[in-house]
């Protein structure tokens, strides 16, 4: 059993951006999976959820990141679509996240669904970097498997360096036309207040140790407080989706972003018409930097704390619905939480 003392979170990185602009390739580089492979023509349609434990990101990142100077647990990505008809899922991995990379095709900068998505950060409040991608499609790139990237800025011409710049300064100058400071991040001290920009390549991996080096920065430095929760505390999280799985019925993927859910615990889930009260069946949980969306053996748990993706299976499924919120009953009164769920819906 876990001890009952307050430990820290795993923060939530919710991925925006406009369609193609390489949020899942992004995830996949640091994965090291292939879901995009298995998505119908390559477009995000769900939301998935994807922990990333410390470890992980310290080999990722190499020397940026020293496992020593941190103690949050690792990071959990939300991917999101960019296509235009999918708005709700972006409004919910925007408020589900407690910080957020909008990802922009150096080529293609501000679309429609990047103005959507920072309009979401800036009504959340989500404070977020920008991952400039496809660096390695500037003409004459020459590319360095994996480095950090003023290590391959160093490595390319004069010339391509500058067509590189100017395509920053370009995004830049449109997060600026939105309200927002921005600069190279290597250039920002405070990322409260300033956005900072990142240049990567989800293909050749170029940046990627330096984007979760100040993701984790970002989180270690402004989220301990907000990060430090009661891991014995009863379980608050959100539904992804409402899916059919093979042995178990109807089953809920859960982004749980507070306390702990047990599996003698009795929930409550929003639908819509009344919430849902039911006892859960089993806790599954995808293996460790697998997709819950993909992942299709799970391991069963007795217990899992948050901030992590979860699939519940429980009796009555059927009604709950995706964007709905799901708290545990744990010792309070249960028309005490079915009001707190009515309330959320
Ligand atoms: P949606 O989920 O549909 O919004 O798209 P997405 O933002 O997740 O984009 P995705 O990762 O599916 O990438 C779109 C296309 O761009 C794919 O063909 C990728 O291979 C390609 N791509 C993504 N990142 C890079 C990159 O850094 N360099 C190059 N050359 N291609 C990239
Ligand atoms: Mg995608």
């Amino acid at each position: 059993p876990e001890s009952t003392a307050a430990s820290l979170r795993t923060p939530i990185v919710a991925v925006l951006g406009h369609v193609d602009h390489g949020k899942t390739s992004l995830l996949d580089k640091v994965r090291g999976s292939a879901v995009i492979e298995g998505e119908a023509g390559a477009i995000t349609q769900h939301i998935g959820a994807t922990a990333v434990p410390l470890d992980v990101i310290s080999q990722i990142a190499g020397g940026l990141v020293d496992p020593d100077d941190f103690d949050l647990p690792g990071l959990l990505f939300i991917d999101t679509p960019g296509h235009h008809s999918f708005t709700t899922l972006r409004s919910r991995g925007g408020a589900l996240a407690d910080i957020a990379i909008l990802v922009v095709d150096v080529n293609d900068g501000f679309q429609p669904q990047t103005e959507e998505a920072i309009e979401i950060l800036a009504q959340s409040q989500t404070p977020f970097i920008v991952a400039a991608n496809k660096v390695d499609t500037v003409p004459g790139w020459n590319p360095e498997e994996n480095a950090p990237i003023k290590q391959s800025l160093d490595r390319q011409s004069d010339r391509v360096r500058g067509d590189v710049d100017e395509r920053l300064y370009e995004i830049i100058g449109q997060l600026s036309d939105k309200g927002f400071s921005a600069d190279m991040y290597w250039r920002v001290q405070d990322f409260q207040n300033n956005v900072g920009v990142v240049p990567v390549s989800a293909m050749t991996g170029e940046g990627v140790p330096d984007l979760l080096t100040v993701m984790m920065g970002l989180s270690q430095r402004y989220m301990k407080e907000e990060m430090a929760i009661d891991v014995a505390g009863p379980g608050v999280g959100t539904v992804l989706e409402v899916k059919e799985e093979k042995g178990f019925g109807t089953t809920i993927d859960v982004v749980l972003y507070d306390g702990v859910v047990r599996e003698d615990d009795t929930i409550v889930v929003g639908s819509s018409g009344e919430p849902i009260v039911t006892d859960v069946r089993a806790l599954l949980k995808p293996r460790p930097l697998a997709e819950i969306r993909t992942e299709s053996r799970f391991e069963k748990v007795d217990q899992l704390k948050a901030a992590s993706g979860i699939k519940i299976a429980a009796p009555e499924l059927d009604r709950a619905m995706a964007g709905a919120p799901v708290r545990v009953v744990r010792d309070r009164e249960i028309d005490e939480v079915v009001a707190e769920v009515q309330d959320e819906l």
